[in-house]
């Protein structure tokens, strides 16, 4: 019993969302933000676009922001894209103390014979572009009384439907244009900038701050090993940080699931100085969970066809011409074009600023050669 209560815990968070011993490489975007929430109404900062592959620290990202904010007194709403988003927003306005509408949560007020209450009126889809336009500014009166402000950051954006973010959109819009404190923050996978760019009603999003989370320099990667691991109690010499560091080729996802398990095989020989062994080890145990939380999913549901594109892929060591693809497939442009698309569009491959292609997420390219 005494021993498990003195046992050190394992500082590295290898889950989703969860927020790191050390957010390694994000200062920049975390200084625009900060700015822009102290440089007052129509600062860039408030408005932004953070975009990266599965893993890269989007959601981590989210809350670190919110903390910002939170941290200025403001209030912080957070939510995650999917069916009845804007709702949820709406109600979630609402429900602080002091807002809530006293028309809407009276289901019995109906429209003669339609059986349709006020409140689910005012949430149809017609209507919702006014409903939150006017939710947010009644807690945006509210708030600035004691010189708060909103913020509203929306994961997983790429799911969102496309008239929920127009109600969001017209909604931020008329407050920036009213001058409210106002700062909102869309996170999502990359795909989700062109979809946003690419709509004529949105158009005012293209002026938002566009952050994409990268992968994160090794020698950042390996002062943050060196530190958290110090800071845990653990020692470990500098060939062996070298060898934790290049293994996760800066992925963020993969820095700490081999903190993690590196950390482990340390602890569970009870001992506070990491060996070669214990290094090998966490790497080896770190592609396996690798593979089954990344590498698998990403394939996962894609044809056989999806799959000889990507193997064709995998046969350069970075990014590959189209051409290229569909001449090592043996098959036609027109026919490597449309698997291309496909995989586009299911975010397992993205456009490099060449106009090639390469793999979303790191590791899937090792994944492949080791099962051909
Ligand atoms: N800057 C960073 N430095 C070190 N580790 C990080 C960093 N950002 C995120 N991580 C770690 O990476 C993992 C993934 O983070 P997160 O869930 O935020 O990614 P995501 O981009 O939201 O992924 P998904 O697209 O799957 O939702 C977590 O274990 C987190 O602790
Ligand atoms: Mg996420």
């Amino acid at each position: 019993m005494l021993h498990a209560c003195n046992r050190r815990m394992n500082p590295f968070k290898p889950t989703a969302g969860g927020e790191p011993p050390l957010l390694i490489g994000r200062e920049r975007v975390i200084r625009d933000f900060d700015k822009g929430l102290d440089n007052g109404v129509g600062a860039p900062g408030r408005i932004m676009l953070i975009t990266g592959a599965r893993g890269t620290g989007k959601t981590v990202m989210l809350t670190v922001l919110g903390d910002k904010a939170r941290a200025h007194k403001w209030d912080v709403i957070e939510e995650t894209a999917s069916d009845g988003l804007c709702e949820r927003l709406v109600n979630e306005l609402r429900s602080k103390e002091g807002l809530i509408d006293k028309l809407t949560i009276a289901p019995s007020i109906s429209f003669a014979g339609t059986g349709v209450s006020l409140g689910e009126a005012e949430l149809s889809p017609k209507r919702m572009p006014e409903t939150l336009r006017k939710a947010m500014s009644a807690r945006l009166d509210v708030l600035e009384k004691h010189d708060a402000g909103l913020m509203i950051s929306i994961d997983e954006t790429q799911a969102a439907s496309r008239a929920d973010l127009i109600a969001i959109a017209t909604a931020i819009q008329h407050q920036i244009r009213e001058r409210r404190n106002v700062a909102i923050v869309f996170a999502g996978l990359p795909q989700m900038i062109s979809d946003l760019f690419d709509d004529e009603v949105i158009t005012f999003l293209r002026r938002a701050r566009t952050n994409v989370l990268a992968d994160v320099p090794i020698s950042d990667v390996k002062k943050a090993f060196a530190q958290t691991f110090e800071d845990s109690g653990m020692s470990i010499d500098n060939e062996l940080l070298d060898k934790a560091a290049v293994s996760t080729a800066g992925y963020p996802y993969m820095i700490q699931l081999v903190g993690y398990y590196i950390w482990d095989a340390a602890d569970s020989r009870d001992s506070t100085m990491i060996c070669e062994e214990d290094v090998s080890e966490g790497i080896r145990e770190a592609h396996v969970d690798l593979d089954n939380a990344v590498c698998i999913p990403e394939l996962h549901g894609l044809s056989k066809n999806d799959r000889a594109y990507l193997e064709a892929m995998a046969v350069s060591d970075g990014p590959s011409e189209t051409s290229e693809i569909a001449k090592r497939m043996g098959r036609s442009a027109k026919y490597a074009a449309t698997y291309r698309k496909r995989l586009l569009d299911a975010y397992v491959i993205q456009q490099t600023d060449r106009g090639e292609v390469d793999f979303a997420v790191p590791f899937l390219r090792e994944y492949l050669r080791r099962r051909l």
